[in-house]
């Protein structure tokens, strides 16, 4: 979608369509005033007629305004300005969105950012009513090719706003790529996004973007390694693994990198401890982890951050096979610690605590690992928020903050010692499970053993990743909470 800055007065933009928002039982604000004024009224006696609905979360369109260029206005009701705040914000540029996206036109003037937003300035206003229009706007069409009732998502969009908020549109639309990056690769089915296809992904990303290199290394040289952990994940599987490493410098070779490190199981079976059927195709989703850590990586690379990031995905599929790993295998990982492995369904933490150690080798200023990790996270938090452990307070408070900057909020678990105890077991140095209490922390603390060397976070995106059970699929989360944990750092 392409996004441009317009200062020309709301009334006087010829535009197809005007995007407004209005207050309930409120006078009218920002670009709504100034429409209202060269309505002569208008607008103020639609609403007062009740003929616009000014309530949270309703749209009207209307057509012909007297004194108005554009061929329509969709006004968006804000609900109670008491109420109002950054995620009510998000909401309502997501509502307007979603309606264009199904409306035959494709170009409009969005003026939404105009209303008070808590203490937001104008360039966070903008940056996130714009993702927010592009993330409404998304259609997956890669296998299903587009249909006369199919939706007319938005070309081309223009914003109220003078030249100065120009870096804000420009992180926004870096910011949006990235999502989308995230949300396609999520959507695309386990047989075509593979470990292979994730790869190509990574070098294409590397050929278009400045200060991007890739490396990928395959079975033979992740064996070199010691990876069995991951490698034995994978071994069930005809499509071979991959350890995909992307690296962008954006400050001197020396400077500390910030690493992410993303899940990519391309299909979760379970392993020989099959999975029911029932919903079984939403494992495609298990590689949303790496798919949003790459789309992140992808949106800073864009933004040319001046800082060193680092994106890791263990790529694999966890199949049942002649040739797949079993309950009770003990397996030495790459770190050299010994693993029974009680589950093969418990398989994101074995690829993930390969890849942990892989990266000790980078002397990370942090590193994050993002997982559809535990079905007990969305026990634990349901769709709204993303799981987060930590051992280090001050980067779990960053995460935090950032989730919360973005509107894409995650919350904090326990990672105290106490649960450390659920893994113990004669025959190894830990099982790959804790158990049925605190699924996700007992998960979050068999990674906590691998990463004992870096400032380290977990984010369990099980809940926030895709919609369950909706047609909507992959929500391109955490892009958001991660972009904006790098900008705070640059
Ligand atoms: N990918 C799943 C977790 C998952 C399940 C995410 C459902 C979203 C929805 C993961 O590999 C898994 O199977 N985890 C097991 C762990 C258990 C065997 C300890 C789980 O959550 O049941
Ligand atoms: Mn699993
Ligand atoms: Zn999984």
């Amino acid at each position: 979608m392409q996004f441009t800055l317009s200062g020309h007065a709301p009334h006087q933009v010829d535009t197809p369509c005007l995007v407004i928002g209005v207050f309930e039982d409120a006078p009218l604000q920002g670009a709504a005033a100034e429409i209202d004024r060269a309505s002569e009224g208008a607008l103020q006696a639609l609403v007062s007629s009740g003929d616009i609905d000014d309530n949270r979360g309703q749209t009207t369109l209307l057509h012909g305004l007297p004194g108005v260029q554009a061929k329509r206005i969709l006004v968006a009701g804000l609900g109670k300005p008491s109420k109002f705040d950054r995620v009510r914000f998000d909401q309502a540029c997501v509502k307007a969105g979603a309606l264009l996206r199904e409306h035959p036109v494709t170009e409009a003037h969005i003026c939404l950012h105009e209303v008070a937003v808590e203490d937001l300035d104008a360039a966070w206003r903008l940056r996130h009513a714009a993702v927010a229009i592009d993330r409404a706007n998304y259609v997956y069409t890669t296998t299903k090719p587009r249909k006369d009732d199919s939706p007319h998502p938005l070309q081309s969009v223009s914003f109220q706003g003078e030249a100065e908020l120009s870096p804000a549109l420009d992180q926004a639309s870096s910011i949006a790529a990235g999502y989308r990056r995230a949300r396609e690769l999520g959507n695309l089915p386990p047989n075509i996004c593979n470990p292979a296809y994730l790869a190509q992904q990574a070098r294409s990303i590397a050929e278009h973007v400045n200060g991007v290199e890739v490396e990928i290394l395959d079975k033979r040289q992740m064996a070199e390694l010691g990876m069995d952990a991951l490698l034995g994940v994978a071994q069930g599987s005809e499509n071979d693994p991959r350890l995909i490493v992307l690296k962008y410098r954006g400050a001197a070779e020396d400077v500390q990198p910030f690493v992410l490190v993303g899940k990519g199981i391309t299909f979760d079976t379970g392993g020989i401890s099959l999975k029911p059927a029932e919903n079984m195709d939403q494992m495609k989703f298990d590689m949303c982890g790496a798919a949003t850590v790459i789309g992140a990586f992808e949106a800073c690379a864009l933004m040319q951050l001046p800082i060193n990031i680092i994106t890791v995905v263990a790529a694999a599929e966890n199949m049942p096979d002649g040739k797949a790993y079993r309950p009770g295998d003990v397996i030495t990982s790459m770190s050299g610690k010994t693993i029974e492995v009680l589950n093969t369904d418990a398989e994101g933490r074995m690829v993930l605590c390969d890849a942990l150690t892989y990266c000790e080798k980078f002397n990370p200023q942090a590193t994050i690992d993002v997982a559809t990790l535990t079905g007990a996270c969305v026990v634990a938090l349901g769709h709204h928020a993303s799981g987060l452990m930590s051992l280090h307070d001050d980067l779990a408070g960053e995460l935090v903050d950032a989730g919360q900057q973005a509107v894409d909020r995650a919350w904090r678990m326990p990672l105290w010692e106490d649960y450390q105890e659920q893994l113990k077991t004669p025959f190894a140095d830990m099982k790959n499970v804790g158990g049925m209490p605190a699924g996700s922390i007992t998960a979050a603390c068999f990674l906590s053993r691998f990463a004992k060397k870096q400032r380290w976070a977990h984010l369990d995106i099980a809940g926030s990743a895709w919609k369950w059970g909706l047609t909507e699929g992959a929500t391109g989360r955490p892009v958001g909470l991660l972009v904006q944990y790098l900008m705070n750092r640059a």
